[in-house]
């Protein structure tokens, strides 16, 4: 597959990253950054401040111990900065501004679907997985579950599936751990990586990875896409969601704004990069089936070889 992503810098995205390189530059740029994105999101129907103050409100102690995995030791990959976070995925404050932050940037896909874009993504991605999986899944997993977002919407899919979320961040699964009681979901929440999740050979019918493969270097999705192989049962499927670097979107995109998003995204260009066909074929699946679900974004459907 070959990359999206332009190699010459132009002026702005040299500018931008000479911002990026001068710290306090950097943190003024961000901070107005993050500003402007909570009051788009306001205007658009995301009560951002308002949902973020509430779980602010929640003593977290319990959730966090129920989730957390103390034995963890974290790849070097996942402490780097992310979405624009010093922490990255590793801190509070990450963790309570994820569902505002998705409904925000989801909302710009399809123009008419607003605040609604998010639930929309999850839609286009799970009407093809039924389309493209006639049974219906027993066990599955979601992959990178973060809060719980992909994980509550497989299981509105799947009514009578046993779902397993996994993440590695802590702070994440303990929103999704408080998010399962609220609505009385049953749901297995896993603290591991994906790489090694400590979980027994041929557990599960499907795994699903939502919105986590960009955020991987490439050396890693080809270790997770090994451990997969390993949980799957024969006729299994693995599925994945992710940006598309072969959208329209993308390759018109002004190379000062693809230096934006890639300052908050480190690994993206390795995901641009990446031949997923390639790699899941070398890590034990058949050649899968890659298809658009939206205009920035492709699925992809893969089942195990025996
Ligand atoms: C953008 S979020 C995905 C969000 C979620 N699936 C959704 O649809 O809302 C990516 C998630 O992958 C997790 N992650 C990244 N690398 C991981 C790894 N090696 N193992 C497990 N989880 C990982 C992050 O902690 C983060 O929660």
């Amino acid at each position: 597959m070959t990359a999206a992503v332009k190699t010459s810098p132009s002026l702005a995205s040299q500018m931008i990253n000479g911002i990026s390189a001068i710290k306090p530059l950097a943190n003024f740029a961000k901070h107005q950054a993050r500003q402007m994105i909570i009051k788009r999101a306001e205007k658009i129907g995301v009560p951002w401040t308002q949902e973020v103050e509430k779980l602010k409100q929640r003593d977290w102690e319990s959730d966090f111990a129920q989730v957390h995995n103390p034995q963890i030791s974290y790849p070097e990959y996942y402490l780097q900065p992310f979405h624009a976070y010093e922490k990255g995925d590793l801190c509070w404050e990450a963790a309570l501004e994820v569902e505002v932050a998705a409904k925000a940037v989801h909302a710009r896909i399809w123009q008419e679907a607003g605040v609604e874009g998010d639930s929309q993504l999850r839609q286009s991605y799970h009407d093809i997985i039924k389309a493209q999986i006639p049974h219906s899944p027993q066990d599955i997993m979601d992959l990178g579950c973060s809060v719980g977002m992909s994980t509550f919407a497989l299981q509105a899919v799947y009514l009578q599936a046993q779902i397993t979320g996994v993440d590695l961040s802590p702070y994440f699964l303990a929103i999704a751990h408080y998010r399962s009681q609220q609505r009385q979901a049953n749901i297995n929440w896993v603290h591991a990586a994906g790489e090694s999740t400590g979980i027994a050979d041929n557990s599960f019918d499907l795994a699903s990875m939502f919105l986590i493969c960009h955020e991987l270097p490439q050396s890693a999705t080809r270790e997770i896409f090994t451990e997969v192989r390993r949980l799957l049962r024969p006729g299994g499927h693995l599925t994945i969601m992710d940006m598309n670097p072969q959208a329209e979107a993308y390759k018109k995109m002004p190379p000062y704004v693809l230096t934006l998003l890639k300052s908050t995204e480190p690994y993206m260009d390795e995901y641009f990069t990446l031949d997923m066909r390639q790699t899941l074929m070398e890590t034990g699946f058949h050649p899968p089936a890659i298809i658009p679900n939206s205009p920035r974004h492709r699925t992809i459907i893969a089942r195990v070889r025996d």
